[in-house]
């Protein structure tokens, strides 16, 4: 029996249609930012796996670093414990984020830091008395993750209709997405901010956060907005005292171009949730880092002022160590230049495809970049899963969501992968709009 006929007997795989999709396919080995598969067809990871990788799959320094950590110490209850790669990651996460985050709460993935995020905002609030703080804001498209509370903040995304009656209430506001050459944002966003005003003036009292997925609305299409909204958001969140929470589980690491979001935006929320590439995309941990003000709030003589949230593998030594290599190479010049050269060749390559007219709203942060294609039908479609396999067939993994087109590399990626990957994508969709 092949890898994929023993996989079909047993495994039950995320986000998938069991009853149209084909047979994964068998990767033994990961090399630089490609994957290979068990007959050795390479596949350029155009996805850095689900957001992921950051320098590269089997990269050396990270593997090495998780090894020694591993000789030394695999894991320790860290309720009433310590060690020092979660202490050295604390800091070295405090000084590269925006100024004034002081503690950092770690647990698994992306959306159990989101919920950490929450409960943080939530009980902030209760703590200071103010018991009828139970409101949350989010927008429309975001994603947050697939546990309950990150659904709820996330229910307009798309995909969450089946738990909807299950969902605690969140007021949802359009997320002011724009595109190359468009001129109508300014005014999109006025209307958007204006629409948070009236319900502020309203509710202000009764709202515990805001929660946003900053530059990027990832999950749902690479829907992108402008630092500017987020400036003016910040505003108007301080004069009514409201919560921020950037989810920066996928824009953070030099996604964007900056190493974070907020940095890029020049803002700085309450509350920032950090996983995917924390560890360079090698082991499952996350970070919600939040400010004094919140920390402070949560200490006292009484347990139940505490935050009653914890994980078996709550700051894992292994992540940590492997984060704390990530980050080595994430500063360096070289990494560094490569974030730069994959903005430029978006940059480039996107102003050519204007003039395919089924090629609409064309965008690009930092090494992100997506357009959108008008054949192509919603999440998981027999054609955007055609359009996946031509791709696949090609050696390029790239995944459409819905009707978008991304490409989000690995930053090891070469000038000549990625502008090899821009004439592959061109030739697969114009054969896509014939
Ligand atoms: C912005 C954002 N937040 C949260 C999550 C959830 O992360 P995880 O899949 O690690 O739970 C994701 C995952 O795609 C994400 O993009």
């Amino acid at each position: 029996m092949t890898l994929s006929e023993r996989d079909q007997h047993t495994i039950w795989h995320p986000y998938t249609q069991h009853k149209i999709s084909s047979w994964p396919i068998p990767i033994t080995r990961g090399e630089g930012a490609y994957l290979i598969d068990e007959s050795g067809k390479r596949y350029l990871d155009l996805v850095s796996s689900w957001f992921v990788n950051l320098h590269g799959h089997a990269e050396p320094t990270i593997a090495k670093a998780i090894y020694d950590q591993a000789l030394k110490l695999e894991q320790v209850i860290f309720s009433g414990f310590t060690h020092e790669p979660a202490v050295q990651l604390a800091d070295e996460l405090l000084a590269i984020l925006p100024k004034g985050f002081s503690k950092i709460f770690y647990s698994d993935n992306g959306s159990t830091a989101v919920e950490v995020a929450l409960k943080m905002a939530y009980q902030y609030w209760r703590n200071r008395g103010e018991m009828k703080r139970q409101r949350f804001i989010a927008f429309d498209g975001a994603y947050h993750g697939d546990t309950f509370g990150a659904m709820a903040v996330g229910k307009n995304c798309g995909f969450f209709g089946n738990f909807d009656p299950l969902l605690f209430e969140v007021k949802m506001f359009p997320y002011p997405t724009t595109w190359l050459n468009d001129n109508t944002i300014e005014e999109k966003e006025n209307a958007i901010l204006q629409e948070i005003k009236t319900y502020l003036e309203n509710f202000h009292d009764e709202v515990a956060a805001l929660i946003i997925e900053p530059l990027i609305q990832g999950s749902s299409g690479m829907r992108m907005c402008r630092p500017e909204f987020l400036r003016a958001l910040q505003r108007l969140l301080q004069e009514y005292g409201i919560l921020q929470i950037y989810d920066e589980v996928m824009t953070g690491f030099g996604r964007t171009g900056d190493l974070f979001a907020s940095l890029k935006s020049n803002t700085t929320p309450d509350i920032i949730c950090l996983a995917k590439g924390l560890t360079g995309g090698f082991l499952p941990l996350a970070a919600t880092v939040c400010n004094e003000k919140i920390y402070e709030t949560f200490l006292g003589d009484d347990f139940k002022k505490a935050l009653a949230h914890g994980h078996s593998y709550t700051a894992n030594p292994l992540g940590c160590a492997a984060a704390l290599a990530s980050l080595k190479l994430l500063k360096s010049t070289e990494t560094l230049e490569k974030i730069a050269m994959i903005e430029r060749v978006h940059r480039e390559r996107l102003a050519n495809l204007e003039e395919f007219p089924l090629i609409k709203h064309r965008r690009f942060c930092g090494t992100i970049a997506a357009f959108d294609l008008n054949c192509l039908a919603e999440y998981g479609s027999k054609e955007s899963v055609q359009l996946r396999k031509q791709f696949l067939e090609r050696g390029l993994l790239i995944r459409p969501l819905g009707n978008v087109i991304y490409l989000m590399p690995p930053y090891c990626i070469t000038e000549r992968e990625l502008q090899n990957t821009y004439d592959i994508v061109i030739h697969e969709v114009e054969g896509a709009i014939a």
